[in-house]
């Protein structure tokens, strides 16, 4: 490991770590008590880590509980690579996978697990991959517009900033950024690219800036930090991936199992508050005189709304800042 990771390492935080175990370890518990009650079934708690990134949370699962099994993916093979470092101690308690998320039960199919107790996803990007600038994520850099996490996938953010007619930009930016300006900005980039191409953070952010109002430039922190949510949600794919994920990984819990998701902005908050909530509710036709067994709700919520991180937290990790932590538990298996 070179000197640059570990040191980002030691410094880097997981975000709510001390909630996210406390949350999680019931779920382990029992299941480690349905495998010390029949150890002919052979099966020890699992622990999926959807996102693993630095392995943060992972090691501190591991540590936590002598016999877990951490399945952990990641579509970064950089991160992959770090981590594997990170839990080689662990040994063959660790399996790792390069996988998008929604792949999830592909990848425990090739393993053979018929479950996971306990899951987490700690969505959008890692520390490192917003500090490293030659990944295109950050407009702080001047780097190449690339923004891919997985960077064996094809489509970058230059791609997107040069092909897209200005419509699809203008929605993108309105959608995935909740631009006001998103029309004005789209509408800059396609001159912009007529005469050159677009192939620098530093040239996208500068453009943004110049095309917003002047007193609008001021306010809200770097004009650009829209644009550049938007840019990434598109390029990764980040929506419509989550929209599957989360229902395949709550199949793959038994009864007890539990997910934790950490969201850091509304867009995927949201479409985690309708899943669980889905899954939390009585779908008894409402006409019907007695709550029907099969319409039951099929997992119990463990946050009420989303939960924070302390402010103490928010103040010495910045990451933590715009955190939403939700949570839940199987308590019926699927019909
Ligand atoms: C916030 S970091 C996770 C940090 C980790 N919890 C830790 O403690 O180090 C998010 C990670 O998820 C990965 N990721 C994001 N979207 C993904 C997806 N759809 N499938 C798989 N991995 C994804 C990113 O590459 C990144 O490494």
């Amino acid at each position: 490991m070179d000197v640059g990771n570990h040191a980002a390492e030691a410094g880097h935080v997981p975000v709510m770590l001390g909630r996210v175990l406390e949350l999680l370890t019931p779920a382990v518990e029992s299941a480690a008590r349905a495998a010390a009650a029949a150890p002919a079934a052979g099966r020890e708690p699992v622990y999926l880590d959807a996102t693993l990134g630095m392995g943060g949370h992972a090691e501190a699962m591991l540590r936590a509980h002598p016999r877990l099994r951490l399945v952990g993916l990641d579509r970064d093979t950089t991160a992959l690579e770090r981590s594997a470092r990170r839990l080689a101690p662990f040994g063959d308690r660790v399996t790792l996978e390069h996988a998008v998320y929604d792949e999830i039960p592909a990848v425990l199919d090739r393993l053979g697990l018929p479950a996971v107790d306990a899951a987490l996803f700690d969505l959008g990007v890692s520390s490192p991959q917003l500090d490293e600038a030659d990944r295109g994520f950050a407009y702080s850099y001047d780097a190449p517009l690339d923004m891919r996490m997985d960077r064996t996938q094809d489509l970058t953010a230059a791609e997107v900033v040069n092909g897209y007619p200005a419509a699809e930009l203008a929605r993108i930016l309105r959608e995935y950024g909740e631009e006001r300006f998103a029309q004005r900005i789209a509408a800059a980039i396609v001159r912009e690219r007529e005469r050159a191409p677009l192939d620098s953070t530093r040239r996208l952010a500068d453009l943004v800036r110049t095309s917003i109002p002047a007193a609008t430039r001021r306010t809200g922190g770097n004009p650009a930090k829209r644009t550049f949510q938007a840019l990434r949600i598109e390029v990764n794919g980040e929506l419509d991936i989550w929209r599957r994920a989360l229902p395949a990984a709550l199949a793959a819990l038994p009864v007890g199992g539990r997910v934790v998701v950490l969201s850091y902005h509304s867009l995927e908050d949201r479409i985690t508050k309708q899943v669980l909530a889905a899954q939390a509710a009585d779908t008894t036709p409402p006409d019907l005189p007695v709550p029907l067994p099969e319409h039951q709700p099929r997992f119990r919520l463990l946050t009420r709304g989303a939960e924070l991180p302390s402010g103490e937290e928010t103040t010495t990790n910045p990451r933590a800042g715009s955190v939403r932590m939700r949570a839940a538990e199987r308590i019926r298996e699927a019909t």
